[in-house]
């Protein structure tokens, strides 16, 4: 058996166990979703369940429009659409006690996570070309953009704030340290002090906004994929996310670096700490090619930095908060994630370095087999770290398809179209 052959059977494997179904006690409302993961993670995550619906596709369709379709239940009347939600009742009292979050309602968060919805369902639409599902999905996912930028963007730059470390989806990245007042030594003070930045945070002792490119990127991109779905209201969407590249362009590049950062607090500093992060804008087709080519020839292809044996590494191994081997058990300090190898993957194809994203892709694959479906892994000997059986780590199963529709060896254009390109 190949590595693609073993990853693609394992992901299949994880996304059918996950696969959680039942009616809540919240307002006896049905679910039917893929969980991250069954001993870590049992609820629905938002862009946890983006992700699934794009792996899904490679398993059913029909499963993908169902997670999708789950995920908006959680939807409140003002458009917000929740980070998690917690069907099943009985795992509540475990999650709460485990977990560093605030509940608005007994059944879901107050907070956001990175827009990967409209990617998820340009995608779907792009495979099966249900028209039926596409209306009734539209008009709730605009609804959660037009939220997103109503309240958040307080200054109307066009770069949405995130108003704790969670929402970006990278909880505990190091280029938050200094915002929550984290100290880094010993490794194992990582992890309590992050605790007692997130409880000041909730008692309101602490404020924090940041402008992260990251989120600020998906926003972007998941603009463009909804123009491209709703032909009546296209102009107004790409008018929204050419704004938001060009603030990102304006006020997140660093000349210098030759990379982008975050902005943090109403100062607008940038968080001059180099993680994967810094990359994201290679996620939009428009990004400045001239920029583009620094953010990959001097950064993700440095061996030094990004370019290591299983890439790409959360932060880059030159800072020195870079913790290849979770050795502070606080993630996303160091090791990979295949949801951002997916991402950098089409990132890569869409500035013309397909050569570049079919290493990546087969990097990836190879990491997962050796590693297994886990949460997370070492970039330097694939081992895998965090929850089992993890939700995202099948978007392999999409690289796998990407990569044999591009090698030639099928022909799915469903697939073909996967991402825009310039
Ligand atoms: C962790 C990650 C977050 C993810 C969640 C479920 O909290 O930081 O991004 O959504 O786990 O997988």
């Amino acid at each position: 058996m190949t590595d693609a052959e073993r990853v693609a059977a394992e992901a299949r494997r994880v996304l059918a166990g996950n696969r959680r179904r039942g009616v809540s006690a919240w307002e006896g409302k049905r679910y039917d979703f893929v969980c991250p993961s069954p001993t870590h993670y049992p609820f629905q995550w938002f862009w946890d369940s983006a992700f699934h619906a794009v792996a899904l596709l490679h398993v059913d369709p029909e499963l993908a429009k169902r997670e999708i379709r789950c995920l908006l239940q959680g939807q409140r009347a003002d458009g917000f659409m929740p980070h998690m939600l917690l069907w099943e009742k009985d795992a509540h009292p475990k999650a709460l006690a485990e977990y560093l979050i605030r509940l608005e309602r007994p059944f879901h968060t107050a907070t956001i996570q990175p827009p990967v919805l409209a990617r998820s369902i340009l995608r779907i639409h792009e495979a099966t070309g249900d028209d039926a599902f596409l209306r009734e999905v539209l008009p709730p996912v605009l609804g959660f953009f037009r939220w997103l930028e109503e309240r958040r963007d307080p200054d109307g730059d066009g770069l949405l704030s995130i108003l704790q470390p969670d929402e970006s989806g990278l909880d505990c990245s190091p280029k938050f340290d200094s915002a929550m007042g984290i100290v880094r030594e010993p490794a194992s003070e990582t992890a309590p002090s992050l605790k007692r930045g997130m409880e000041r945070l909730f008692r309101g002792e602490l404020r924090f906004e940041f402008e992260d490119v990251m989120v600020n990127a998906i926003y972007a991109d998941g603009l463009e994929c909804l123009a491209r779905l709703c032909p009546a209201e296209a102009t107004g969407l790409r008018r929204r996310a050419a704004r938001t590249l060009a603030a990102l362009q304006d006020k997140c590049w660093d000349e210098r670096a030759g990379a982008f950062f975050d902005l943090a607090g109403p100062q607008e500093e940038k968080s001059r700490v180099l993680t994967f992060t810094s990359l994201f804008p290679l996620i939009l087709p428009g990004l400045d090619e001239r920029r583009a080519k620094r953010l990959i020839d001097e950064h993700l292809l440095n061996p030094k930095e990004f370019w290591l044996e299983y890439p790409v590494p959360s932060v880059a191994a030159t800072e020195p908060s870079f913790e290849p081997d979770y050795a502070c058990r606080a993630i996303w300090r160091g090791p990979s994630w295949v949801n951002a190898n997916w991402y950098l993957y089409h990132g890569l194809r869409a500035h013309g370095r397909a050569d570049a994203a079919s290493e990546l892709a087969r990097r990836t694959v190879a990491m997962v087999a050796r590693g297994g479906m886990r949460e997370f892994f070492n970039p330097r000997d694939a081992t895998g770290y965090g929850a089992t059986d993890f939700g995202w780590t099948t978007l392999a199963l999409d690289l796998i398809a990407s990569e044999a529709v591009h090698s030639g060896e099928r022909s799915r254009p469903s697939l073909e179209n996967a991402w825009p390109t310039t």
